[in-house]
């Protein structure tokens, strides 16, 4: 049929207007955001030296249980309008070397994506960061888990983990859920962690004293680095694989006594690496002593208790969930402390919608 003079304006209208929305979708592309929550861990058998520092390759491989009720929540978008990547922690912009980290991991995600913009990094701690609550473990998993996403990626849990972990080595366990080791591995591909059991396998809590809020002075990358230069790493290392076979069995048997004595001999040996190295790192205040001390006494009066410490001055009190009233009773009430935060065994990193 023979178009009339009025139906050729509207098809060049349509074309017209078809050609602008083309050049609009092309030029202005949906923003892909996506959100997601992982919680910090608390390690039994720690890790503490890499092998190859730029992948994060560890010199043992660790054990941990993720902390519920305390986490890291992070939007990230993609955006083709920014000229370079932002981060903003619980509602400040922050440049500088955390800038620099979170960019070293969205050049990673980038490169896996084959996308080139830049992106706006949104995240949320509900703890205080820096104090050996490990803010960066839930921190690289939310954003391995939301910036992945966000790419248009659909990781599966074991490159989610060796995602995470090149932004944090104890972030590759925030990943999984429950109780999870990270297996040293002999290169990228096989580094990575997973659950050895799931959240209500064995109702522990972490009691977490509090015994300084302020920022602790050398972090957990820069301890890494000075490993090795301790003598005692060496042993430390050696010993690995039996402590680590010690602790899943304990774990897996619900086994509190074989617990609670590997979990503090492996803490005092890392700090004996720490305290040995060259400089020193001495982490612990009078008051974590303090705690530390109270622990092995009550442990010895027959209450199921025992501590372990990370990079920082907060002694973590693990014992079974129905111990928790007694056990942050006694806490509070012990000099130097200033307050007690309590944790479940937490669940897997996961994306969250808005409401969550
Ligand atoms: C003492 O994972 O914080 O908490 O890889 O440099 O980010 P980076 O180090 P990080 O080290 C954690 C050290 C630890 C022990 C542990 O969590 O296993």
């Amino acid at each position: 049929m023979k178009p009339s003079p009025g139906m050729d304006a509207v098809s060049v209208i349509h074309e017209y207007t078809r050609i602008a929305c083309l050049q609009t979708t092309w030029y202005h592309r949906p923003m892909a955001t996506s959100s997601a929550l992982a919680h910090p861990n608390i390690a039994f058998i720690k890790y503490w030296g890499n092998r190859d520092n730029g992948l994060r390759l560890p010199m043992n491989g660790s054990i941990s249980m993720n902390l519920d009720g305390l986490f890291t929540r992070t939007t990230v978008s993609f955006q083709p309008s920014l000229p370079f990547d932002e981060l903003i922690i619980n509602g400040r912009e922050v440049t500088g070397a955390a800038l620099d980290r979170v960019a070293y991991l969205l050049d990673i995600i980038r490169g896996m994506a084959d996308i080139h913009e830049r992106a706006e990094v949104l995240t949320e701690n509900n703890f205080p960061s820096g104090t050996g609550i490990a803010s960066s473990a839930s921190a690289f998993a939310a954003l391995a888990l939301a910036g992945s996403k966000a790419a248009g990626l659909d990781l599966n849990e074991r490159e989610l983990s060796r995602l995470a972990r090149r932004g944090s080595g104890s972030a590759s366990r925030s990943i999984p859920g429950g109780f999870v080791e990270w297996a040293m591995g002999t290169s990228d591909e096989d580094s990575f962690a997973f659950s050895i059991a799931s959240p209500d396998h064995w109702r522990l809590a972490d009691c977490i004293a509090i015994v300084s809020a302020s920022h602790k002075q050398t972090g957990s990358t820069e301890g890494h680095a000075l490993a090795l230069t301790s003598p005692l790493q060496a042993a430390r290392v050696a010993d690995g694989p039996r402590r680590l076979e010690i602790c899943r069995n304990a774990i897996l048997n619900r086994d509190f006594e074989l617990f609670a004595s590997i979990v503090e001999l492996d803490s005092d040996m890392m700090h004996a690496v720490m305290m040995t190295s060259t400089p020193a790192l001495h982490y612990w205040k009078p008051a974590s002593l303090g705690v530390m001390n109270a622990v092995r006494q009550w442990r010895g009066a027959g209450l199921p208790v025992c501590y372990t410490v990370d990079a920082g001055p907060n002694v973590h009190v693990m014992c079974p969930e129905s111990e928790i009233q007694t056990v942050e009773t006694k806490l509070r009430a012990i000099d130097g402390v200033s307050d007690v935060l309590v944790a479940r065994a937490g669940g897997a990193a996961k994306i969250v919608t808005n409401g969550e």
